[in-house]
């Protein structure tokens, strides 16, 4: 044997190897398969626990300090404004790039037999960034993340029965105040991020045990008998080099972000002073829109668990019941339609007081 082939016979001593298939199917590398959303949403969870982690040394999580130190680490830190500004954004941008790998998971019908628990893990993954872009909100305790939070906790009220209770164990108090930052700042830094990785961990455990990604001509069963049948590529290079590629442009986006557009630091909160306009965090501004349309006791309880409901049990229905597969999928098109309609209302056409503007 000569030297070269000897050195490519040699087993590969790469731990991250071991954590990827040594072979795919050629159908599953095709980039409209996944639009590469699942890995995308993947890296920006890691680039969230680096840039998060490197923030929380300069970090202060009292109201007397919180704002100081948002500021300290924009204006005196090296590269801590490139990071503040890479963790605002990434953090938003993941709510959309889950949001749409969830449509492809949907559209491409890769959540019945065995996928189906990773569509329940999904289900949690998408909550967990939602809470998690929620506690950050209140941490730079400015005017806007300081109302913003006090109008979407304050949607929690309408809630029969437990309502105002689950108010105060959500603030700690009646108020927004130090204890409430206390709070969001240990789920934020703690908790969420440990759930978070867990369910990632799953979620890929889960892709793999089911034979890959889902390629179409699956029985009920969820296992597709002819994928196993197709040609198999070496994952490296030909799944690696794709990866990679798709890593450096995801990248290169969110840089451009930091880099070009700065996470906004409005003035100190000051509970005494309500600004003109104040709106819930984006993502959740479709809900304070709905509550000036529809009874509160509607929108806070009845639409979330229909809407909950809907999503952990419509991959129950079957394939082949196809009055059952449109209804879901007029429903699950009606759902995201209207929400994003709500959201665009909600953040262009409200202005101070939420009334309309034109
Ligand atoms: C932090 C959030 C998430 C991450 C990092 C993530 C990551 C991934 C990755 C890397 C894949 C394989 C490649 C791809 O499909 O693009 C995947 C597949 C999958 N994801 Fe996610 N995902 C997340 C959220 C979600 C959500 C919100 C849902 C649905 C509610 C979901 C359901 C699924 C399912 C069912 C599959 C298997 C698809 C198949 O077999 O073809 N995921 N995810
Ligand atoms: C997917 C996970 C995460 C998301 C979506 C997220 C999101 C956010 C958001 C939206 C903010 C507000 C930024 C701003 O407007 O200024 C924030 C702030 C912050 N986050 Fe995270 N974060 C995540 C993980 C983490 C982790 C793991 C840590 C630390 C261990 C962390 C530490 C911080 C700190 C210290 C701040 C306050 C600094 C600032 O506002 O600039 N984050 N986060």
């Amino acid at each position: 044997m000569t030297k070269k082939a000897e050195i490519s016979a040699k087993p590969k001593r790469n731990i991250f190897l071991h954590a990827r298939p040594r072979t795919v199917p050629a159908a599953a590398l095709r980039f409209r398969l996944t639009w590469g959303l699942g890995g995308a949403a993947a890296l920006m969870v890691i680039v969230q626990l680096v840039t998060g982690i490197l923030l929380n040394f300069s970090y202060e999580p009292t109201p007397l300090a919180a704002y100081g130190s948002v500021q300290h680490i924009h204006f005196d830190i090296l590269f801590g404004r490139l990071f503040r500004n890479l963790h605002h954004w990434t953090g938003h941008a993941l709510i959309v790039i889950v949001s749409l790998h969830m449509l492809r998971v949907f559209f491409s019908s890769a959540f019945r037999g065995t996928r189906y628990l990773n569509w329940i893990i999904g289900l949690g993954l998408l909550s967990l960034i939602l809470l998690a872009n929620f506690s950050g909100y209140l941490l730079p305790w400015d005017q806007r993340a300081y109302w913003a939070v006090t109008i979407a906790t304050s949607i929690l009220e309408y809630l029969p029965g437990i309502g105002p209770a689950l108010l105060m164990v959500v603030r700690g108090g009646s108020d927004i105040g130090p204890v409430t930052l206390h709070i969001f700042h240990t789920l934020h830094t703690g908790l969420m991020p440990l759930l978070l990785l867990l369910l990632m961990l799953w979620h890929f455990w889960k892709i793999r045990r089911a034979g890959g990604l889902f390629l179409g001509e699956c029985g009920d069963d969820g296992h597709e008998s002819a994928a196993t049948e197709l040609t198999r590529l070496p994952a490296r290079p030909h799944l690696f080099v794709r990866e990679k590629a798709a890593a450096a442009v995801v990248l290169a986006a969110l840089l451009y972000a930091a880099i070009f557009f700065n996470a906004p630091l409005g003035m100190l909160a000051n509970p005494g002073l309500t600004p003109k306009t104040v709106k819930a965090p984006w993502y959740f501004i479709g809900l304070q829109e709905l509550l000036i349309h529809v009874n509160p006791v509607v929108v806070v309880l009845v639409l979330p668990l229909l809407t909950i409901s809907f999503l952990l049990f419509f991959p129950m229905v079957k394939a082949d019941n196809v009055k059952g597969t449109k209804l879901v999928r007029l429903l699950f098109i009606g759902l995201g339609l209207t929400l994003t309609l709500l959201t665009i209302v909600g953040l262009v056409f409200r202005g101070p007081g939420m009334e309309w503007i034109f």
